[in-house]
């Protein structure tokens, strides 16, 4: 077993399972690629798509990396491993472009070691308590890899998977879609899963992602993207400064293993009330025994809406750099994790290495283990039904 000086797993993980699982993908790369000539293609008022590579796994797949920019300062990479955000550059309230994710620098630590830098999660987006569920009275198993449970679909999610890339463009848009099909049976999950998930980079410096999946049997699906935010900058230091505010006057409170109990908490005179912009940092460190479970904050929100299309679920703002970002979902939760695994033992993009808080999470999703809760929104996809949910990350300064 590979773990930490502290017993646990080298990866910053919870439980040191997981960390195997992980470093189990590392034996399939072999070559590691220098990125190669970019190639912009034909752009929209400033608006590009470029295109490099990236590396070569083990069995000789290319991955590319993509570049949209979109001629007012914002400018994203893409690689068709795990769909990932390598870099995420938005302007402050100077005008300074900067990137506000973290990541890697290399493909190599991407597949052996990245807790899901930046990368389309699927098919379930968090835990599935003991890696089983029921569905029409048949019951499936799906590996675990966190402790006891199974989390962001198993051992060899979507954040692993080569997704096959089209670029796109409409108008001032550019984006980029990922094509993937999960067999029937993958990681235990029922149906051949057909997944499209699309970037669009707006000229707005708005992210806009577009999940869409068909199965050709009843299955569970919850998609959802794993970036993790720093708006002062990427290797900057903590988040705890930055000021969060959650549409959410509710969340789904954890047992030991951050599987849900099944109720619905009020957040109010929690150290989770985030209703008023709060720094992240404010009370990171109260006792209370859900913030000590999570390690700080590992929270599915209940989102407070009002009807069934986009809405605003979050807004978070650096006060040093003015950065400000918006998320709009249609979904009804949304998984704020304050990057209580970081470590120190991972390396980021500008070599820098990232220790606890120095990144936040904002996924939206459905809740956690749904499959298992009646009283849950459902998240069962059966032949015939279009699984279609809209998340957008809008950035500006001020
Ligand atoms: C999710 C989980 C966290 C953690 C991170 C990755 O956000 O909720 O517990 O596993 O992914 O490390």
């Amino acid at each position: 077993m590979l773990t930490g000086s502290r017993g646990r797993g080298i990866l910053g993980g919870r439980y040191g399972r997981r960390a195997v699982g992980l470093l189990g993908a590392a034996s399939v790369v072999v070559a590691m690629t220098a990125a190669g000539s970019m190639t912009p293609a034909a752009g929209a008022g400033g608006a590009q798509i470029g295109k490099d590579l990236f590396g070569t796994l083990a069995d000789g797949t290319k991955v590319w990396r993509y570049t949209l920019t979109n001629g007012h300062g914002a400018r994203v990479k893409i690689i068709t491993y795990g769909g990932i955000i390598q870099t995420l550059e938005v302007p402050d309230k100077h005008g300074r472009p900067g990137n506000i994710a973290l990541g890697f620098d290399n493909l190599a630590d991407y597949v052996a070691k990245s807790p899901y830098f930046g990368a389309i999660i699927g098919r379930y987006g968090n835990r599935i308590a003991k890696g089983t569920f029921t569905l029409d009275g048949k019951t499936y198993h799906l590996p675990t890899n966190d402790g006891p449970n199974s989390l962001h679909g198993g051992t060899q999610g979507f954040d692993k998977r080569v997704w096959s890339a089209t670029p796109q463009k409409s108008g001032k848009n550019v984006g980029l879609r990922l094509d993937y099909t999960s067999p029937d049976g993958e990681m235990g999950y029922p149906g051949t899963l057909k997944t499209t998930v699309t970037y669009t980079l707006t000229p707005g410096n708005s992210i806009r992602m577009d999940y869409h999946a068909t199965t050709t049997k009843a299955t569970v699906v919850n998609l959802t993207n794993h970036t993790y935010f720093n708006l002062a900058g990427e290797g900057s230091g903590d988040i705890y400064d930055q000021r969060l505010q959650i549409n959410a006057r509710n969340y789904t409170p954890v047992d030991s293993t951050l599987i849900p109990t099944g109720q619905i908490a009020r957040v109010s005179g929690t150290p989770l009330d985030f209703t008023r912009a709060t720094p992240i940092g404010a009370r990171i460190r109260d006792g209370h025994p859900q913030m000590v479970i999570g390690r700080g904050y590992d929270h599915n929100f209940v989102l407070d809406r009002h009807g069934h299309g986009l809405e605003t679920a979050a807004r978070a703002t650096d006060p040093r750099t003015g950065r400000i970002l918006t998320v709009l979902t249609d979904q009804p939760g949304l998984q704020f994790y304050s990057g209580n695994f970081l470590d120190g033992t991972l390396v980021g993009t500008s070599g820098r290495m990232y220790r606890q808080g120095d990144a936040f999470c904002l996924e939206t999703q459905h809740y956690p283990d749904s499959p298992n809760h009646a009283n849950f929104p459902s998240t069962v996809l059966r032949p015939g039904q279009v699984y279609n949910t809209t998340t957008v990350y809008g950035f500006s300064a001020h």
